[in-house]
């Protein structure tokens, strides 16, 4: 297996920021094979390495998945010649190659996005048979009214005629609205808005299925916690490919 930077390889397995790993590693918490490792570059290789935080063994995962509070002026891409990606805007311990996005957000909107390295999984959450809640905070131009959460909850027909299933509209401030839709359009609230004659103004994206935003500032970004991977595996009816190793993960307290 390929040899890694032992910073890089902690900070996939959720052990902190890059900082954070200095002053773990500083500290003499690391061991590889034994001896206590303190330089963040020296390479290792997961596959061979015993690596071990504060004696517990690290455990490779085999795939990454990373929740990004994407900041809004960044596209949906892995790579563009012209526009920062939602790659760029990943702190570089968190960044690789393998990374995909599952599903897209427009550039003006703001919120959770999940990457992950699992093609099979990213694809299952894509499909339309994933019927999980997505939900949005929207802002609009125009007073919210009951009505337009009853057209919401029966099926908005948008202009180009497709009717979007039904959707839920809590209406949290005059003209914001919390909206949940379980299915994935191309720039779906703001057409359903625009149907109802109003514009987005604002829009964040606060939860996808089990996983929640919270207060992840934007801009940041973290790997998914154990228990995040195993209720997303779980919601796309797929077996979690890291789920059998008995190890369990060592995350040491306060990092
Ligand atoms: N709906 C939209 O209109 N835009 C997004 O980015 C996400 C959902």
């Amino acid at each position: 297996m390929a040899r890694v930077r032992l910073d890089r390889l902690l900070g996939h397995m959720g052990f902190g920021s890059r900082r954070e790993l200095r002053g773990l590693l500083k500290a003499g918490r690391v061991t590889v094979d034994g001896a206590v490792i303190t330089d963040p570059g020296t390479l290792v290789d997961p596959g061979e390495s015993a690596i071990e935080v504060d004696g517990e063994p690290v455990r490779f995962r085999r795939h990454f998945h990373v929740l990004l509070h994407k900041p809004s002026g960044v596209i949906t891409a892995t790579a563009d010649p012209r526009q920062p990606t939602v790659m760029d805007a990943l702190p570089e311990e968190l960044r690789r190659g393998d990374l995909v996005p599952v599903g897209r957000l427009d550039k003006d909107t703001e919120g959770l996005l999940l990457l992950t390295t699992d093609g099979t999984l990213a694809h299952r959450l894509l499909s339309p048979r994933w019927h999980q809640p997505k939900r949005y905070l929207a802002r609009v131009d125009l007073p919210l009214e009951p009505a337009d959460q009853e057209a919401f909850a029966a099926g908005v027909a948008l202009r180009d005629g497709y009717v979007t299933l039904p959707a839920r509209l809590e209406i949290v401030g005059p003209q914001e609205g919390m909206v949940t839709i379980h299915e994935g359009k191309y720039h779906q609230v703001r057409r359903m808005f625009a149907a109802r004659g109003k514009r987005v103004v604002y829009l964040k994206r606060v939860a996808m299925g089990p996983l929640i935003l919270g207060d992840l500032p934007r801009g940041a970004a973290r790997p998914l916690t154990e228990e995040e991977v195993a209720a997303l595996y779980r919601s796309a009816s797929l077996p979690n490919p890291d789920e059998d190793d008995a190890s369990p993960l060592a995350r040491p307290p306060g990092v």
